[in-house]
This record gives structure tokens, C-alpha cells and sequence, in this order.
């Protein structure tokens, strides 16, 4: 009786609550490990505001930063789960998914990040972007951060005075290679360690670009800094692939839009972010900043660069040489 008497009411409130479910923005949780003042954060605060702007009604991003939702060695798992939507980590990081992206970790492949553009913008390059659809994950497109350099608790001028020492690195079996070529130890760690790793001494040194040494205050705990250029770090902004199939039409070729204007002004604005941290660092006195010669470059380039020849079975000669052909303007 009382069933009876309620059942219209009930329809009705069902009604109205899916009508407002549908009503409901859908949500994008965009989560990542760096700071918001460097180029991915940037990247990701801008998409989020291109977005209310746009999409509002339909569409709203929840930006995660500074491992604040999820650590690098859990977010990929997340992605796949379903429990963030979007994500841009290292390219470093896929190891344990794809060998063809460790191409971004072979040292001294890139003279510069103007050249790792050209790359990422072929056809060899584009491709890459594909590298994870077997794991449910559409890659969007590459953001860069910048060139990595190499410090230490003491000046690293020629690859002997980095023998004995241990780094942290990213989780990537390429990266422990590059640190065996000149005797030294990478230990694979997540982001968010890497500032108590290196002021407790658990490890002596590490890579990055200046925008995550300033951001992270890793130059606060590393006395020098060597220019080397060695190396890239670049991102694959992420999606999950279930959940973009799932979006109306419409709404996903306006995100695939914002993502392509915010791509480009992450690109774009990459170098200059790092070149105005480094400055940063110079101006605090924390570190001195060693710069290298030609000939010291050389030798770090000779030391490290055998395992371009090493890896051409496994991330393919073809996709190593149209690496190599951007260098060349
Ligand atoms: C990042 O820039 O996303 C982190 C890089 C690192 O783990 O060193």
C-alpha cells in the first residue's frame, strides 16, 4: 500500500536525479608529479582553463600536482584502472609497457630540444604516439620539458669523475645502461623521493632539467650542476581510452583542439621556462653551475653513446636513425 501510494514519486525523483546526473559535468582528473611552475604544469593548468572556458557545462579537469593524488610509480596504473583520466608522464617511464619509446633515453641522441621536436613531429615520431593503445591508453600528444643535465656532491667535468658514484634516477633500464658507461650506479626512484635521497646521502647525484632542479629545490642539496645537455625529458600527454571513445563527438574533437593550442604553447615556452630557471640557480649561489668544453662534452658523449649500437635490435635501427637525421637542419 504505501509502496503503491509512492511508486509516481519515486519514478519522478529517479527521473530528476538522472536528469541532473546527465546535467553533471563529466570529470577529467589530470594528475602529475611536478610542480605547477614548470612546463608540464603549466600545460596542465592552462588545458584545465581552455577547458572551463569551452566546455564548461560539459567538461571539468581536476588538476593533480606534485604527486598530490598519485606517485610515478602508481599513476599509470591509475590511468588504467579508471581512477585518473589524464595523465603526462616521462617517456622514460613506459619501459615496462613499450621498448620503442626508450629512444628518448638513448644519451647524446638529440642535439637540442629544437631537435627533438622535428622528431616528435615526423612520421617516425607521430607513430610513438600509438605505442600504448594495447593498454587501453591514447597518447594525445608529446610535451617537452627540456634537456637534462648531470650533478653531483662534486664538480663532474670528464665521465671518470662520476666512477663509484650512485644517481637517482628515473625507472628506466636505459637510464641504469647510461649511468654503467661511465662506472657509476643509477637507482631507479620516484620523483618525489629524489629531494630526501640526495640531502640524506642515500645517493650522490642525479639528472634533470633546471626547471625540476628549481622547482623540487634539488639544487639546494646538489653543490654542482654539469651543463652536459645529455639527455631529453619529454612527457606523453595520456588518456584513457575507454573513457575518450566514450565522450560525445563534439566534445572530444574540441578537447583533441585544446590539447593541440595547449601543446603548442607548452612547447613553445619549454626552453625559455628552463633557460630563466637556471638563471634562477645561478642567482642563489646553491650551486655552481659547471659548463663543459668541447672536448669534455666529447668524452661523455664517446663514453655514453655505445649504446645507441646496443639497442638497435630491440628499439629498432629505423626508428634510431630517423632520430639521429633531425639533428641534422
Ligand atoms: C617529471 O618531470 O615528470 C619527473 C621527471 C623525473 O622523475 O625526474
Amino acid at each position: 500500500m504505501f509502496r503503491q501510494m509512492f511508486k509516481p514519486l519515486i519514478a519522478i525523483s529517479l527521473a530528476l536525479v538522472s536528469f541532473a546526473a546527465l546535467a553533471e559535468p563529466v570529470v577529467i582528473k589530470f594528475s602529475h608529479v611536478v610542480a605547477e611552475d614548470t612546463p608540464k604544469g603549466r600545460g596542465a593548468l592552462l588545458f584545465q582553463k581552455r577547458v572551463a572556458e569551452r566546455l564548461g557545462d560539459k567538461v571539468r579537469v581536476e588538476v593533480y600536482p606534485n604527486s598530490s593524488l598519485y606517485g610515478d610509480d602508481e599513476e599509470l596504473e591509475a590511468l588504467i584502472r579508471g581512477d585518473v583520466q589524464m595523465l603526462a608522464p616521462s617517456l622514460s617511464k613506459f619501459d615496462r609497457y613499450t621498448r620503442e619509446l626508450q629512444v628518448f633515453d638513448l644519451p647524446f641522441l638529440f642535439d637540442d630540444l629544437a631537435a627533438v621536436q622535428r622528431f616528435q613531429s615526423r612520421d617516425s615520431g607521430v607513430r610513438l604516439l600509438g605505442a600504448l593503445s594495447n593498454q587501453g591508453i591514447t597518447g594525445l600528444a608529446f610535451w617537452n620539458n627540456g634537456m637534462k643535465q648531470l650533478s653531483a656532491n662534486k664538480s663532474l667535468k670528464l665521465p671518470a669523475d662520476a666512477k663509484g658514484l650512485t644517481f637517482r634516477i628515473q625507472a628506466s633500464d636505459m637510464l641504469v645502461e647510461q649511468f654503467e658507461m661511465v662506472g657509476a650506479t643509477g637507482v631507479k626512484m620516484p620523483f618525489s623521493e629524489s629531494f630526501r635521497a640526495l640531502q640524506s646521502g642515500q645517493v650522490q647525484g642525479t639528472e634533470n632539467t633546471w626547471s625540476n632542479y628549481y622547482s623540487q629545490k634539488l639544487n639546494t642539496v646538489q653543490p654542482h650542476i654539469s651543463e652536459t645537455n645529455h639527455g631529453v625529458l619529454s612527457y606523453m600527454l595520456l588518456i584513457d581510452t575507454k573513457f575518450w571513445n566514450g565522450l560525445p563527438f563534439k566534445v572530444r574533437s574540441e578537447l583533441q583542439s585544446i590539447a593541440d593550442e595547449v601543446t603548442a604553447s607548452v612547447n613553445r615556452d619549454a626552453e625559455a621556462i628552463n633557460a630563466k630557471n637556471r638563471e634562477m640557480i645561478v642567482a642563489s649561489g646553491s650551486s655552481t653551475v659547471v659548463t663543459l668544453d668541447a672536448q669534455q662534452i666529447k668524452a661523455w658523449r664517446e663514453a655514453m653513446q655505445p649504446l645507441l649500437k646496443r639497442h638497435e635490435s630491440d628499439i629498432g635501427a629505423s626508428v634510431i636513425r630517423a632520430a639521429q637525421t633531425v639533428n641534422r637542419r
